[in-house]
């Protein structure tokens, strides 16, 4: 009998070795997985430069790693320095929403802020480190914050609540999540340089346009003027806000390239020869050279590119015709037109200026070959309606 009671014992020893090595396989299975996941996520995470999308990607993966339904990432304005909120999962409120700005003063994002760490929360009603201190409309039960920090200076923060199971969070969890949240950090930040590099770009840009009218007496305020009225035609069409800015910023843009063209030809009153002539049309394309290392401006480019094309197809650079050349090309070439002719141009109409309505009916002339038809009845309209 004792012989086969110690078999037992062996028998369930090793039965109970072998669940705790399977167990252990399982395990060290699911951390394969996901480290593998992680260092996918690496890789998509430095491939985005947008940074909604990546805020988007941090907060679903955190999530999941911690089991929880709420996230937000909150950023530090860097012009105002107040705490913004930019992402939000999990969250259908009127109160907590994208931009929203959240308190720093007496409350828990403060505290993190200056502490430069995390806080975790088993039960707020109960944490005695925080019964003095503000509590913001989301902060219920367990959660957690995490500071976004970049080379020892912090760029925002992480808040994690409403665990799936229930539960609270632990501090295992929290750890889990110090990857992913130094990779988002430095992702955030890079974007932000970049965002900033390409501001900065953009307004000596503008400055340079600027520079180019005033270059020539003639053309004194003459983007300005032609951004204006292509925003009029904007309006009329009806198109998007977004439509509508970037057609204002390409027209302000629009004669750039002129950057490249000598005073001589620029300000010449006699008629250009074929050299000159040929040098002044390349000033699109010089344009575009400019403008193309401005990845925010990809959308605008085509539109100061192709604003001399003609819409019987006689124009240039490229010779395109009727609905081939982008909507804010045709609008740019009547504003830039009508622009020409109300003011004293050199090279235009002997030296003369037109009244509105005179150039309206050069405008109207010019119909179905130069322009496109519709911009000009819709421009007709905004003139006859004095809105200019
Ligand atoms: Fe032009």
């Amino acid at each position: 009998m004792k012989a086969i009671d110690n078999l037992f014992k062996i028998a369930n020893t090793i039965n109970n070795t072998a669940k705790a090595f399977e167990d252990h396989t399982h395990n060290l299975k699911k951390k394969i997985e996901e480290l593998a996941f992680l260092n996918k996520i690496e890789r998509v995470i430095f491939l985005t430069s947008d940074l909604t999308l990546l805020s988007n990607l941090v907060l679903h993966i955190a999530l999941r790693i911690l089991k929880a339904k709420s996230g937000l990432l909150i950023l530090i304005n860097s012009d105002s320095h107040e705490l913004q909120i930019n992402s939000i999962i999990g969250y259908d409120s009127e109160e907590i929403k994208v931009k929203k700005t959240i308190s720093t003063k007496n409350t828990i994002p403060g505290w993190v802020i200056k502490k430069k760490e995390p806080v975790l929360v088993y039960n707020i009603d109960t944490d005695i480190r925080f019964q003095n201190i503000e509590r913001l409309e989301y902060e219920k039960g367990s959660f957690v914050y995490i500071p976004l920090i970049v080379k020892n200076e912090i760029i925002g923060l992480l808040w994690f609540g409403n665990k799936i199971s229930n539960n609270v969070f632990s501090v295992n969890e929290l750890i889990s999540l110090n990857v992913l949240s130094n990779e988002a950090a430095s992702a955030i930040k890079h974007i932000q340089l970049y965002t900033e590099s390409e501001k900065s770009y953009l307004s000596i840009i503008q400055g340079l346009a600027l520079a180019i009218d005033a270059r020539d007496p003639h053309t004194h305020g003459h983007s300005t003027q032609v951004a204006h009225f292509a925003k009029l035609i904007s309006i009329e069409l009806g198109l998007s806000q977004n439509k509508i800015d970037d057609i204002y910023n390409a027209s302000l843009l629009h004669d750039l390239g002129k950057v490249g063209i000598s005073d001589e030809i620029l300000k010449k009153k006699a008629n250009l020869s074929e050299e000159e002539d040929r040098l002044i049309k390349m000033h699109p394309v010089i344009a575009k050279q400019i403008l193309s290392p401005i990845k925010s401006l990809e959308d605008i480019i085509p539109y100061i590119y192709h604003h001399h094309e003609w819409y019987n197809g006689t124009g240039y650079p490229d010779g395109l015709s009727g609905e081939k050349i982008p909507l804010g090309a045709r609008i740019i070439a009547v504003a830039d037109s009508f622009s020409a002719m109300i003011s004293r141009r050199p090279r235009f109409h002997h030296n003369k200026t037109l009244s509105s309505k005179e150039a309206l009916m050069e405008l109207k002339k010019g119909k179905s070959m130069q322009f496109d038809p519709k911009i000009v009845k819709t421009f007709e309209q905004i003139v006859k309606e004095d809105k200019i």
